[in-house]
């Protein structure tokens, strides 16, 4: 019979087939990535293609409508059943008849990219860890005595070209009924397999699974859990769900949950239970939401600094508490998660990512993976703000990282007025340069003070105090309009010119709202709080600044804050206060939930989970409490913004 060239689209790819090759097999011998989890028997409908028609000029190719077959009976079923998009048809049923060019749809690609979320720098391909295979096994013979699960891997041997595969316990009591009530038909999922495990086959449908399996990715902080739950076969995000980490009661920070562990005998099995019960709460509330049954999740990955990746595993965080910081190990781990007691399918497979050093965890490797500073032709600086900033700043030479002790300042704890970002807080502050009186923003309205409507808009939340991204746009505000001096010190009303400053104690306080008139508190920044903040972004800044020298640079070209609250925080107020090193105002970005990013990730491509692995070996650690210069940028980034450092860019 006669040759047909085939041309595949957007791959490109191309070769001679005779007539009557089905296209999925044209696709498989070219390396196309066209998917297919029934092996080419009309049943699954991941081979979808769209042939074109017509000329092209740019491949040299005229295509006639004839080039496939027409539709056959399998094609028209599906169609029936499910309905077929315009165009498309069915990759294993129709077959070549003439030169054609097909074009494979982002959806029927194993690889497909995911869908890129705002904020997010990298592009996700789709490469899970565990995949659903359909195939048809052989029935037991008298003449040829072999157990149902040799026949299986071999069919799946067969028509998947699989390495050896094993079978977990619970697959081996469910095999023998599958395979009868599927009339030898099953459907597996399968985990390919990673360091730590050979593949295995991890659990069985009778017949063809119409369904699809999750996986979830975790953000496990100190403060808050946030998990995600995603379609292994999509990528999609099916649902999202946040929680407290009910750790919280043994400590709100991390080295008071190290304390509560060496105090009492046992504490830290206290707190491993914890969380681990916590993690089993989230998965509730996020099956629950996405109405799945939680053996479908066959996969999870988490990041989380060293002291929760320890307590979680279950290992005590004593030696993290104390110079010199030593990890029980910062590999990368791989386990089943009936090993950490997490209800989801008892062979989930279960990924921490790598940490990068005792105080830069498997978060801030995240936050490397999502942000990719090893890829960035220009010098990046990442910070993670939370209770430790964690700081990596790099290019494709190299990239360094260190973490550094802030404080919970940020967040708004100890800060007289200070609380969580949550609704009634002030998160917003301008202060008028000639009156010196503020407006501001409360959280759960758009409406700011001084604006018609705010009282009723705010009635039912009240205002209740002053979160973190407000009492740096406060004290960045009180700067900018002279009420409080560089070294850091509130003026009195006549120094100011400002009715809102008052004497309290031996200094002076600004006042932002006094509620006291109808029972609401008064909230003012006191030079206490002022002082807080201070040590809080000079810890930041001697960090990063920190790198710089390491890096042998004194200015870097772009930051990225991460975290949640590096989403809330408004540059220019975050330079004002000499947090960041100058940079133009448009070369800050906010990365959003950069390690939950980084977890998607992982759980979506098994290459990253290798990628992020190579890589912390490369990122090179700077210890700040044992470097001198750190204490030498410490004092002079107390000073607002910098006690040496111009901020040229800033002054302009
Ligand atoms: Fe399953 Fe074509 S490969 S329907």
């Amino acid at each position: 019979s006669k040759d047909h060239l085939v041309i595949f689209t957007p791959s490109g790819k191309r070769g001679h087939f005779p007539t009557g090759t089905p296209v999925l097999t044209a696709a498989r011998q070219l390396g196309v990535d066209l998917d297919s989890v029934c092996g080419g028997r009309g049943i699954c409908s991941k081979c979808q293609i769209t042939p074109s028609y017509g000329e092209f000029s740019k491949h040299g190719v005229t295509v006639a409508p004839d080039a496939l077959t027409p539709w056959n009976a399998v094609e028209a079923r599906y169609d029936d059943k499910r309905g077929l998009k315009k165009g498309r048809r069915l990759g294993c049923q129709a077959t070549v008849q003439g030169d054609v060019v097909i074009d494979v749809p982002a959806e029927s690609q194993v690889h497909k990219q995911v869908v890129r979320k705002r904020a997010e720098v990298r592009d996700i391909i789709m490469n899970p860890s565990t995949r659903l295979y359909y195939v048809e096994v052989a029935e037991p013979d008298m003449h040829d005595p072999s157990g149902d699960l040799e026949r299986l891997t071999a069919a799946l041997r067969r028509d998947w070209d699989l390495p050896h595969l094993e079978a977990d316990l619970g697959v081996l009591t469910t095999l023998q009924a599958a395979l009868r009530k599927g009339e030898w038909k099953v459907t597996v999922a399968i985990h390919l397999g990673d360091a730590v495990f050979s593949p295995r086959i991890i659990s069985i449908w009778p017949g063809f699974y119409e369904g699809t399996i999750y996986g979830l990715a975790i953000d496990l902080g100190s403060t808050t859990i946030a998990g995600h739950l995603c379609d292994l076969q999509t990528g999609e995000v099916i649902a999202s769900c946040g929680m407290m980490n009910p750790q919280i009661r043994f400590g709100e920070d991390l080295m008071s949950r190290v304390s509560y562990g060496m105090m009492n005998p046992t504490g830290a099995a206290e707190m491993t239970t914890a969380v681990r019960d916590g993690m089993n709460a989230l998965f509730d509330q996020i099956t629950g939401e996405a109405e799945i049954d939680r053996q479908l999740i066959v996969d999870a990955v988490f990041v989380c600094n060293p002291v929760m990746h320890h307590l979680f595993l279950g290992i005590d965080a004593y030696e993290l508490g104390q110079a010199p910081f030593a990890l029980a190990t910062s590999d990368a781990i791989s386990l089943r998660a009936s090993e950490l007691d997490l209800n989801l399918h008892p062979a989930a497979r279960i990924y921490l990512l790598p940490c990068i050093a005792g105080h830069v965890g498997a978060d801030a490797a995240a936050v490397a993976l999502s942000e990719a500073p090893d890829k960035s032709e220009d010098l990046v600086l990442i910070v993670d703000v939370g209770t430790n900033a964690e700081i990596l700043l790099g290019n494709r030479e190299k990239v360094l990282a260190c973490s550094s002790p802030t404080g919970p300042a940020f967040e708004g704890a100890q800060i007289t007025n200070g609380q969580r970002a949550a609704p009634g807080a002030i998160e917003h502050v301008q202060i008028d340069p000639v009156t010196k009186l503020p407006r501001f923003q409360v959280i759960g309205s758009d409406l700011w003070s001084d604006e018609d409507g705010f009282d009723a808009a705010i009635a039912q939340t009240g205002i209740s105090g002053i979160c973190g991204s407000g009492i740096i746009e406060v004290i960045a505000e009180m700067r900018m309009a002279g009420i409080l001096d560089g070294p850091g010190l509130i003026g009195s009303a006549e120094q100011t010119g400002s009715p809102n400053c008052f004497p309290d104690g031996r200094t002076h306080s600004y006042l932002l709202f006094d509620g006291t008139a109808h029972g609401g508190p008064k909230i003012a920044v006191t030079n206490t709080d002022v002082r807080q903040i201070q040590m809080a972004k000079a810890a930041l800044y001697s960090g990063a600044r920190l790198l710089m020298d390491k890096f042998g640079v004194d200015k870097v070209d772009r930051v990225v804050l991460a975290g949640a609250f590096g989403a809330h925080i408004s540059p220019k107020h975050a330079m004002v206060l000499g947090m960041i090193p100058d940079v133009p105002l448009d070369k800050v970005t906010s990365a959003g939930n950069a390690a939950g990013t980084g977890a998607r990730i992982a759980l979506l491509n098994t290459d990253a989970r290798r990628e992020i692995e190579t890589l912390v070996h490369k990122i090179h650690k700077v210890e700040t409490a044992i470097e001198p210069r750190f204490q030498e940028h410490f004092v002079n980034a107390s000073a607002i913004p910098n006690a040496v450092e111009p901020f040229p860019i800033l002054n302009s």
